[in-house]
C-alpha cells in the first residue's frame, strides 16, 4: 500500500531527456514530410544537450534577457527546459536565383511549424522562439550565421536560422497520429483540379489565425476566385511561364533534381520523379521527355520556341483551376523572421486545405523574377512581397507521394 505521505516522483533529468528525445524524434519525422522547393528538404534541426551547447542555446533564446527564467537553466539539471535549433542547411539550398534565398526560409519555416505542431500534440509547447539576424547578431553579440558558440558538433554548412525553448506540459493530447495522417495525405498535386467554384466558408477557414511559429505572422492571403483574376493570372503564366526553362543556370539546378522514375527518386530521397511533375507516362513518353528536358537539348529548342510552349501548357492547366491563392508578406523587403514565420503559415494553410479535401500546386515561376513577380502584383492589386502563389482546388485524381530523405527525419544531437 502506498503511504500517503510518500513523496511525488520527481522526473530526473535522464528521464526528462529520453521523453523529449523520443518526442523530438517522432516529431522530425512528421515534419520531415513538408513541402519545399524542388523536394530539395533544406532544413536541419540540432538538439542540444551538451551542458555548453545547452547553455549556448539558452543564451539563443535570451534568457537571461527575458526575466521569466533564472538564466542559469541551460545549464541547471532540474531544469524543465529543452531546446532545439532550426538551421538551413546550405549544403542543399537551391541558389540559382535570388528569390530562392526567400523559397528555402520559407520551406524551413513550414518545417519548424509542423515540429512544433508535433511536439505541442507530446506535451512539449514553445515557449520562446528567438530568431537570429545573421548580420546583425554577428556584430553585437559573436552569434554567427555559421554557428560555432554551439560547439564542434555543429555542422559547418548549417546556418542557425533560431532557437526555440519547450516547456514539459500535461497536455499530450494524443492527436499526433491525426497530423501525422494529415501531413502524409498533404502534398503537391499538378493533376487537373473540379472547374466548381470553392465554398467561401471553407476559404475563409484556412486562413484563421494558427499557433506555433505561425503564430504573429504578418501575412495576407488572397484567393483569386473571379473570372477576371483568373485569367489575369493564367495570361501571365502563357506569358512568362517559360523563363524557368530559358534560363540556364535555373534549369540546370531544377533538372538536378529530376529523377528517371520513381525507385531512383526513393533511392536518393529526394527531387522528383518525371511522374510527379507530368503525372503518370509510358515508358517511352519518359524517354522522350527525359531528352526534351535536359538542359543541353532546352539550350537548343529554347530558339524553337520550347519554352513558350511549355508555358502554355502550364497557362492550360492554371486557367480552370477554381482558386489561385496568394501569400504576402507586410514588407516589401522581408527580414529572416518574417519570411521564417511566412513558412509556418503556409504550412498550417496547406495542412488545414489538406484537411478539408483541397490540393494546393505551387507556381513560383511567376514570383522568381522580380519584374513578372512586380507585374503580377500590381495587376492583381496584391502589396508587400507575395511569396507563394499557388492553384487551389478539389483535385480529380491523386498524386504520387515524394520522396524524403532518411536523414531528414534525423535530429543532430549538440
Ligand atoms: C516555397 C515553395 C515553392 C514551390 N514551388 C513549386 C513550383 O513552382 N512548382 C511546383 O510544381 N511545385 C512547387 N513546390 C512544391 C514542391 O515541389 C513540393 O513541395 C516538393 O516536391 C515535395 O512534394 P510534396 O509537396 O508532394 O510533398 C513548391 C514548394 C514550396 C515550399
Amino acid at each position: 500500500m502506498t503511504s500517503p505521505q510518500a513523496p511525488t516522483p520527481r522526473t530526473s533529468s535522464a528521464e526528462r531527456r529520453s521523453s523529449f528525445e523520443h518526442a523530438l524524434r517522432e516529431a522530425a519525422d512528421v515534419a520531415a514530410l513538408s513541402p519545399s522547393s524542388h523536394n530539395c528538404q533544406p532544413w536541419g534541426v540540432a538538439w542540444p544537450t551538451s551542458r555548453s551547447a545547452r547553455q549556448a542555446a539558452a543564451q539563443l533564446v535570451g534568457e537571461a534577457l527575458d526575466g521569466t527564467s533564472s538564466g542559469e537553466s541551460g545549464t541547471d539539471e532540474s531544469a524543465t527546459d529543452e531546446y532545439v535549433i532550426l538551421a538551413l542547411d546550405r549544403e542543399r539550398r537551391l541558389t540559382s536565383l535570388p528569390a530562392h534565398a526567400v523559397e528555402m526560409l520559407i520551406s524551413c519555416g513550414a518545417y519548424l511549424q509542423i515540429l512544433l505542431r508535433s511536439l505541442a500534440l507530446q506535451g512539449w509547447s514553445t515557449d520562446l522562439i528567438r530568431f537570429f539576424d545573421p548580420l546583425s547578431d554577428e556584430r553585437t553579440s559573436g552569434i554567427p550565421s555559421a554557428g560555432r558558440p554551439l560547439g564542434d558538433a555543429w555542422p559547418p554548412l548549417w546556418s542557425p536560422l533560431c532557437a526555440v525553448r519547450l516547456r514539459r506540459t500535461d497536455e499530450s493530447s494524443g492527436r499526433l497520429a491525426e497530423l501525422r495522417d494529415t501531413a502524409l495525405a498533404r502534398r503537391t498535386n499538378r493533376g487537373p483540379y473540379r472547374s466548381e467554384g470553392l465554398d467561401p466558408s471553407v476559404l475563409a477557414g484556412l486562413c484563421a489565425p494558427s499557433a506555433g511559429a505561425a503564430e504573429g505572422a504578418d501575412v495576407t492571403v488572397r484567393h483569386l476566385v473571379t473570372d477576371g483574376e483568373r485569367a489575369a493570372f493564367a495570361d501571365l503564366v502563357a506569358r512568362h511561364g517559360g523563363r524557368d526553362f530559358s534560363h540556364q543556370r535555373a534549369w540546370r539546378e531544377t533538372h538536378s533534381f529530376l529523377r528517371r522514375d520513381e525507385a531512383e527518386a526513393a533511392a536518393r530521397g529526394d527531387g522528383f520523379a518525371l511522374g510527379q511533375l507530368f503525372g503518370p507516362m509510358s515508358g517511352p513518353r519518359r524517354q522522350l521527355l527525359r531528352a526534351a528536358l535536359a538542359p543541353t537539348t532546352m539550350r537548343v529548342l529554347r530558339h524553337a520556341g520550347y519554352p513558350r510552349l511549355l508555358a502554355r501548357q502550364l497557362a492550360l492547366v492554371a486557367r480552370p483551376t477554381p482558386a489561385i491563392v496568394a501569400m504576402s508578406l507586410a514588407e516589401t523587403a522581408p527580414g529572416l523572421e518574417a519570411t521564417v514565420r511566412g513558412g509556418a503559415h503556409l504550412a498550417e494553410y496547406w495542412m488545414r486545405a489538406t484537411e478539408a479535401g483541397l490540393a494546393l500546386h505551387p507556381v513560383s515561376v511567376v514570383l522568381q523574377h522580380d519584374d513578372v513577380r512586380t507585374e503580377l502584383q500590381d495587376r492583381l492589386g496584391l502589396t508587400g512581397r507575395t511569396f507563394f502563389v499557388s492553384r487551389l482546388g478539389r483535385p480529380l485524381t491523386q498524386f504520387p507521394r515524394s520522396p524524403r530523405r532518411v536523414d531528414a527525419r534525423g535530429v543532430r544531437v549538440i
